[in-house]
């Protein structure tokens, strides 16, 4: 079962570059001159969440030109876990790399499928015999960027310490020669996303938080280079609980009594950042994105 690896993304760099053979120096002053950003989105939410990924991400990517789009897509499918099929409509949207989390294998036809798909990343920090692995690198305009994706380990199930694979996973993708890594750090509490954004602050150009769904303000670029956020937020309908119709999420926190969840549907809102990236492992710039989508008449 593969822990990591690389994908080279068809028909782009290896299709019209060829094999990358400059030396690393050389690669990577064009790492830093060029203009590299990576477009990243919170949590998409269900089918409203996918739609409104799907709608706005063409004049997101003519607006901002992002080198790389990576998307949290733990929610896709009825707001648990992701499918096959719906991990290939986000490949095929140009999507490079889907990252995960607490809901990775909510739905069981993925579990080949994150064994096979290079760019699916479930936590790092799972155990080694759950499926999936949790990092990977894409290739894009002779840029290499490395994405880990990682659980929390307070009030998540993950069988291994965060912070250690994370060290692991950076030592494994510098070793790799990536000029990029993307941190998507999956967690339940602030705490524990700041202390990660603090030590690998100046060896990865970005740790993202994931999981909360509500996007927090402290979207920065650390004294070493690295940006960091929080919570990204979600890509869904923000109509709701996190996700979750208001109305049932309201009726089981007043009657204390189990209450069947159904995906909320409206007043979509797609929340993201987009990175901007200067010298290898640094960003000059990360912009929070919140944008509505209003969904065309049925
Ligand atoms: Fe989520
Ligand atoms: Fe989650």
């Amino acid at each position: 079962m593969p822990r990591g690896g690389s994908a080279r993304l068809p028909g782009v760099s290896a299709g019209d570059v060829g094999p990358d053979d400059r030396p690393s120096e050389l690669r990577r002053a064009v790492a830093v001159s060029d203009r590299v950003s990576i477009l990243f989105v919170g949590d998409v939410v269900g089918g409203l969440g996918r739609r409104t990924l799907l709608a706005l991400l063409p004049g997101l990517r003519e607006r901002l030109a992002p080198t790389f789009v990576v998307v949290n897509g733990e929610n896709v499918a009825g707001g648990l876990g992701i499918t096959p099929k719906l991990a290939d409509d986000l490949f095929a949207a140009g999507i490079d790399v889907i990252t995960l989390g607490n809901h990775s294998y909510h739905r069981r036809e993925i579990y080949a499928y994150l064994d096979q798909t290079e760019r699916i990343l479930r936590p790092a920090n799972y155990l080694r015999s759950q499926p999936g692995h949790g990092w990977c690198v894409v290739e894009r305009e002779g840029v290499k960027l490395g994405v880990v994706n990682l659980s929390g380990n307070v009030f998540l199930r993950a069988g291994h310490p965060a912070f250690a694979e994370a060290d692991a996973a950076v030592a494994a993708l510098t070793k790799a020669g990536c000029d990029h890594i993307l941190v998507d750090m999956h967690a339940e509490v602030t705490s524990e996303k700041v202390a990660l954004g603090w030590h690998l602050d100046g060896r990865v150009t970005a740790v993202v938080g994931t999981h909360t769904h509500v996007p927090t303000a402290d979207a920065r670029v650390l004294p070493g280079g690295t940006a960091y956020i929080t919570d990204v937020g979600m890509t869904g309908p923000r109509g709701g609980v996190i996700g979750v119709k208001k109305e049932q999420a309201i009726e089981s926190l007043v009657t204390m009594m189990h209450v069947r969840f159904d995906t909320a549907e409206d007043d979509p809102w797609l929340n993201g950042v987009l990175i901007s990236c200067s010298g290898p492992m640094r960003a000059q710039a990360i912009e929070q994105l919140l944008l509505p989508w209003t969904p065309p008449p049925a």
